[in-house]
């Protein structure tokens, strides 16, 4: 199995592209079931979770061809085949549920592998079966299946207020609804930027949504919808990662492509932090000339500091002066990197959701692995700054978010490469 060897070897300086999003790239393939006209997508992230999606719409009867060296992804789906998506494919990747909603809405039934736990928590999906059976759907679980039927007669719509706020059930609710025979409101709904992108290539697919990039969302169903060129944003995640991985060694860099004004949570932690951060239509830049700053940090749903940067963030604190305290409020299971960093020689002490990381003065290579993807890269970003090798194991939690991690941080003069060992 891979493995990734880093060595920290002083500022990490230069320019990184920021590749597509990953997360919106994995709802936006699934809207394909949604139209019989094609479906183009532009700035795909080549990564594994999108292969892995390829697979899935492939098994439903979609046309997925990966165009350009997987950055242009063309999809048709002009009947969809077969109505269930199977345990052995959803067991790989949550986000498979995905196509639940649009399979629904267009093929008037679909059945679905219960995705089950995973590493960060229990991540259950009663929001999303609760907002089609809002809209009308007959709802039946068996042999760890749920299936979604629509009544006769279609889907009439309706209305679902969110009781927690959920990326994923609102962007399955959001394809179920677009062809729906009637409106459908939803409120509390989720408004990160991967959801304002999901709207905004379906509206140019023919739906009607009003409010989009806010809470409350408006949805006038819609006969049909037809095909579309869309290019996905950007990855502010990937950005947020690279950002921490420049300002843990002292350096600085350019991200290419990253969009501030989809990362300011991420953006106001890094500067309470000490970083300098600049930016222009096309880039952020994030530079540590000074010594970092403790400082706390609460994860929250958008506009909130994502989730998805919690880990990453930790691992630059872990070099800060003073004690920082990180409260994790989006899943109940999210310090497994914790261990890890000790490990490293960082100083963190959990309770529940919250950790206190007292900033140490040096970090030490070790062999480390994470469970899932952020943690992961927190390891990397740690091994940059560490004193000695760091061996993360378990790549394929990399491989899953990050493209040609490697190769990008070598840009900008990492000591990193992978090893089959
Ligand atoms: C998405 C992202 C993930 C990110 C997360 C939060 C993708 C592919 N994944 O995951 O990277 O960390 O948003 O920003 O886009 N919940 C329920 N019932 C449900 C659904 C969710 O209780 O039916 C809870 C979850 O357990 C969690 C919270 O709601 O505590 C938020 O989860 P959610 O926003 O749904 O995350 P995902 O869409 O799975």
């Amino acid at each position: 199995m891979d493995s990734i060897l880093v060595k920290g070897n002083g500022a990490l300086n230069g320019v990184i592209p920021i590749a597509g999003a990953k997360n919106a790239c994995l709802t936006l393939m699934p809207a394909t079931l949604l139209s019989d006209e094609p479906l183009t997508l532009t700035n795909a992230p080549r990564l594994s979770d999108i292969r892995t999606m390829t697979q899935l719409l492939g098994s439903l009867g979609a046309e997925v061809a990966s165009l350009q060296d997987g950055q242009v992804l063309a999809m048709s789906s002009h009947a969809i085949t077969n109505h269930t998506a199977d345990y052995d494919i959803v067991r790989k990747m949550r986000a498979s549920i995905l196509v639940l909603g649009p399979m629904l809405a267009r093929a008037g039934e679909a059945t679905v592998s219960m995705p089950g736990g995973c590493a960060i928590g229990n991540r259950p999906i009663d929001l999303h079966l609760k907002a089609l059976e809002a809209f009308g759907a007959k709802i039946e679980l068996a042999a760890g299946y749920v299936k979604a039927v629509q009544p006769d007669g279609g889907m009439p719509g309706g209305d679902f207020d969110f009781p927690v706020v959920s990326v994923g059930a609102t962007e399955n609710a959001l394809m179920a609804a677009v062809l729906a025979n009637g409106t459908s409101r939803l409120f509390n709904a989720a408004r990160e930027p991967e959801i304002v992108d999901l709207c905004n290539m379906l509206v140019a697919m023919g739906a009607e949504i009003e409010g989009i990039g806010t809470s409350s969302l408006i949805i006038h169903g819609v006969k049909r919808l037809h095909g579309a060129t869309y290019r996905v944003m950007p990855d502010r995640i990937e950005a947020g990662s690279y950002a921490c991985a420049a300002a843990i060694t002292g350096g600085e860099v350019r991200l290419e492509g990253a969009r501030a004004d989809e990362m300011m949570a991420t953006i106001h932690a890094l500067q309470a932090i000490g970083c300098d951060v600049s930016w222009d239509a096309k880039s952020v830049t994030v530079g540590a000339s000074g010594p970092l700053k403790a400082t706390n940090l609460t994860t929250a749903p958008y506009p909130g500091l994502a989730t998805d940067m919690q880990a990453q963030l930790m691992a630059l604190l872990c070099k800060a002066e003073g004690a920082s305290v990180l409260k994790e409020t989006i899943f109940e299971n999210r310090f497994m990197h914790v261990p890890e960093l000790t490990r490293m020689g960082a100083d963190i002490t959990t309770e529940g959701r919250t950790a206190v990381v007292k900033g140490v003065s040096r970090l030490t290579g070790a062999e480390v692995m994470a469970t899932d993807l952020r943690a992961s890269m927190s390891l990397v970003i740690a091994g940059l700054a560490a004193e000695g090798e760091t061996t993360v194991r378990r790549l394929y939690h990399l491989d899953r978010g990050y493209e040609r991690l490697e190769e990008k941080l070598q840009l900008v003069g990492a000591d990193i490469e992978r090893v089959d060992d």
